[in-house]
């Protein structure tokens, strides 16, 4: 097992790199099933997720170079429709397989996700979408099993609640068909928009007809093609966080500061001084902080991939804050790290009252999930002594050479083995 140990108290200089987006990534490797000729992907961030998402791949008939960030993507001629327990249980978006199986077989076998610390994580809204376009969905023995049972051209379907993950299933399973699909009250954060760009770079036609919807006109085959992964947004909200917690001014390159505007005007509101110098990086320059009430929301609001990055800053905020977490129902598993540490926080129900205090102290702390990881690392950062996090297989899932970025920039902050 691997820990992290941070001596806090550095402050930051320099800059930081933004690798590419994970959950970009994710999707569009999904849609890659889609395609049979070459495909290149840039900038793809070397996490522990995307060699998953590469290895459940290479089971469904994919060949795949990894050289750097960039996959080579072919196709064998081995294709399969079944994406096996193993490699679905540790990273939940190998669900978004399910779609592009469906579209080139007419039929799936996909292990269902299963629930992660943050929430059930249901994919209902998936296969309501997947039913509604003609396909027959059991669950036998933990496995989605799905057959095409009618066909149907002309398709609108209303999403009851805004979800990344059904949106990026209901495009997946359209785009490659006969089949004219309304989608309505669609997920749009930039990373559903990276997957669209793909497809329609692919060949297929998606266009929007409103803010929150859009029509597919499926065609009958994909071609190959080199794309560039966006930048990760979270990623670059998180160094932000480490810009601030620390006192410390710091360059962010690399990034897609239109993608990042709501994470911006928040950084502002708590006093934050955020210097854009173009379009493709900005320079967070601290400030006092002063408490604020928010909530999350989907894009374009407050992620909830911010959530406790955000958080980890607050302690330090003058007065009372609040936090509401209104997209996953267990969201606040940091909380008790974090008061292990020192810090003043409360929780009633989807809502987190944290204090403002001056200081927190190092402690032996545990991480639960990718983004609760990453706000201990950020507490670490800024509190007296020092801190030792386990269980980092979390954060190696969704951050890409974490603990180098921030060494670079002076951290004292090091990945030890214990036994
Ligand atoms: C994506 O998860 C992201 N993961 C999450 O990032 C992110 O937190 C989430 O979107 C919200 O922005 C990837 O893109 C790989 P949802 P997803 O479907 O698609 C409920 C990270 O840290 N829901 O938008 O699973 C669901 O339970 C991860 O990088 C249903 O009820 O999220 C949640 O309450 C964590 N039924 C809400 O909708 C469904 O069928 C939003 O979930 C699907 C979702």
């Amino acid at each position: 097992m691997k820990k992290i140990v941070i001596e806090g108290g550095a402050k930051l200089q320099g800059s930081i790199n933004i690798s590419g987006s994970k959950n970009s990534s994710l999707p569009i490797l999904a849609a890659t099933l889609l395609i049979d000729e070459k495909i290149i992907l840039n900038n793809v961030p070397n996490v522990k997720d995307i060699l998953t998402m590469v290895s459940l791949l290479e089971t469904l008939g994919k060949k795949i170079k990894i050289k750097n960030n960039t996959l080579e993507i072919t196709s064998t001629n081995k294709p399969s429709y079944f994406a096996q327990y193993e490699l679905v249980k540790t990273m939940r978006a190998g669900i978004l397989v399910i779609g592009p199986l469906l579209a080139k077989f007419n039929m799936a076998k996909v292990s269902l996700p299963g629930g992660c610390a943050i929430g059930a994580r249901p994919v209902d809204i998936h296969l309501d979408f997947l039913s509604k376009i003609g396909y027959e969905n059991k669950v036998v023995k933990g496995y989605v099993v799905s057959k095409k049972k009618f066909s149907k051209n002309k398709i609108s379907f209303f999403f009851k609640k805004i979800s990344v993950g059904a949106t990026e299933t209901a495009i997946l399973s359209s785009c490659l068909s006969s089949k004219e699909v309304k989608l309505i009250n669609i997920a749009i954060e930039p990373e559903v928009i990276d997957l669209i760009n793909f497809l329609n770079r692919s060949g297929t036609n998606i266009k929007f007809i409103a803010k929150r919807s859009l029509i597919i006109k499926g065609v009958k085959n994909l071609r190959g093609l080199k794309y560039q992964i966006m930048p990760d947004r979270i990623e670059a909200g998180t160094y932000m966080v480490a810009s601030a917690i620390t006192n410390s001014p710091l360059i962010l390159k690399n990034i897609s500061v239109v993608h990042l505007k709501n994470i911006i005007n928040i950084f502002k509101k708590i006093g934050l001084n955020i210097k854009i110098l173009s379009d493709r990086s900005l320079k967070v320059l601290p400030g006092r902080l002063k408490s604020i009430r928010i909530k999350t929301v989907p894009y374009p609001g407050f992620p909830t991939d911010m959530q406790a990055q955000l958080m980890s800053l607050l302690i330090f905020a003058k007065g009372i804050s609040e936090i509401k977490e209104d997209i996953f129902e267990n969201r606040f598993l940091h909380v008790l790290e974090l008061q292990r540490m020192g810090a003043k926080i409360e929780i009633k129900n989807n809502k987190a009252k944290i204090i403002g205090i001056d200081y927190l102290s190092g402690a032996q702390v545990m991480a639960t999930d990718l983004r609760a990881s990453v706000c201990l690392v950020l507490a670490g950062l800024v509190a007296h002594g020092k801190t030792e996090i386990n269980r980092i297989y979390h954060l190696e899932r969704g951050y890409e050479n974490l603990v180098k970025k921030l060494k670079n920039c002076g951290a004292k902050i090091k990945i030890i083995n214990v036994r």
